[in-house]
């Protein structure tokens, strides 16, 4: 990796010497800011990237009129890629577009011989991310989804066949994903666990979230998994599609941020989770400071409402990419209490 370049060693604007269009557009690139890593935290805090000196060059540079360039094309170039390392240093919510790679354990499926050492393999994943706009919170990945994927393989370790009858061949888990944003569950259940899984959101979010089930196309085939995208707006759920029927598990993370959320997830929970012993819904949703705090219980309460009763909870800690970027989790897997009487 390139030693972070310093304030001091930019090229100077004024004189009489000014700097070429590669040597802008190289400078440029040096300064990318790349998206934090919620493996590793530590490496994205505190960079040198912060650093005001830098800022206030871009700022220079995005207000000059680059007179010395020779075409307008060049000129647009640089003041466009100069903006965009602007944005990137104005916290996640004005950031540019970005694609960011998540590593995911994926447990093998495959029997090792006793005495071999087991190494856990990884997954990578790459999900894109359109700039924020207006409230569309599922264009951004949420910390709470990386900690739900992995979370699932130790939720639910290999195999990861059902068997409906002894005479019928296993068949691959199907699961539907609530409120999928970006994909990132929905993928690792698909890439990690080889399910075959319907991820959903509301209409101006299922085209990136589509994009991302491409993007990682060749990885959720070599999994043997399956991937489709689709609406479903829990306040008018339409279940006519066929990847709705039959499923084993219901997944949501991060989907409550309204006093209403609550009450929507566990209606199309209770409309889509089918009644079998089998059938469990699997949830993560962040504890937040103030109001929001409360969401988590309700949706508790909410499940219990539609007939749920807890199965699994627990807690897990990680990482996002606002304020302090620590995050506390509170994750629950439900099953109908009529199949599982002895909860
Ligand atoms: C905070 S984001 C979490 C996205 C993703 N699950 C994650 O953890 O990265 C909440 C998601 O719920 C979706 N959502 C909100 N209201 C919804 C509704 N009425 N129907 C379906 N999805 C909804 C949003 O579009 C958004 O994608």
């Amino acid at each position: 990796m390139a030693a972070p370049i310093h304030h001091l060693d930019l090229p100077r604007l004024k004189g009489r010497v000014l700097p070429s269009f590669q040597t802008l557009a190289t400078t440029l690139e040096q300064l990318t800011i790349a998206p934090p890593d919620w493996s590793n935290p530590a490496a994205s805090s505190g960079s040198p990237e912060h650093d005001p000196g830098i800022t206030h060059w871009l700022t220079m540079l995005v207000s000059s009129d680059l007179h010395w360039l020779e075409t307008d094309e060049e000129r647009d170039e640089i003041l466009a890629e100069a903006s965009k390392r602007l944005a990137e240093r104005c916290g996640r919510s004005a950031a540019p577009a970005m694609t960011r790679t998540f590593s995911l354990p994926t447990p093998s499926r495959t029997p090792t011989p006793i005495g071999t050492p087991v190494e856990t393999p990884y997954t990578e994943l790459r999900i894109h991310e359109p700039p924020l706009t207006s409230d569309n919170l599922g264009l951004k990945t949420w910390g709470t989804s990386f900690l739900l994927a992995k979370r699932l393989p130790l939720l639910f370790p290999p195999p990861t066949t059902t068997r409906t009858s002894d005479s019928e061949p296993p068949r691959k888990i199907r699961a539907l994903e609530l409120g999928a944003g970006t994909g990132l569950v929905g993928l690792a259940a698909a890439s990690t666990l080889g399910w075959s899984v319907h991820l959903t959101d509301l209409p101006e979010i299922v085209t990136n979230l589509q994009k991302n089930i491409d993007l990682n196309e060749e990885t959720i085939h070599a999994a043997n998994g399956h991937a489709t995208s689709g609406i479903l707006d829990w306040t008018i759920p339409d279940l006519t599609h066929p990847s709705l029927r039959d499923l084993d598990i219901v997944l949501a993370s991060d989907c409550l941020y309204a006093s209403c959320h609550p009450a929507l997830v566990a209606h199309v929970t209770s409309l889509t989770l089918p009644r079998n012993a089998d059938a469990k819904f699997v949830v993560s949703v962040p504890v937040r400071p103030g109001g929001l705090g409360e969401l988590p219980g309700m949706l508790w309460s909410e499940l219990k409402g539609v007939g749920l009763v807890i199965l699994e909870e627990g807690e897990d800690l990680g990482w996002d990419d606002w304020g302090s970027g620590e995050i506390r989790c509170r994750w629950g897997v439900w099953g109908w209490k009529e199949v599982h009487a002895k909860n």
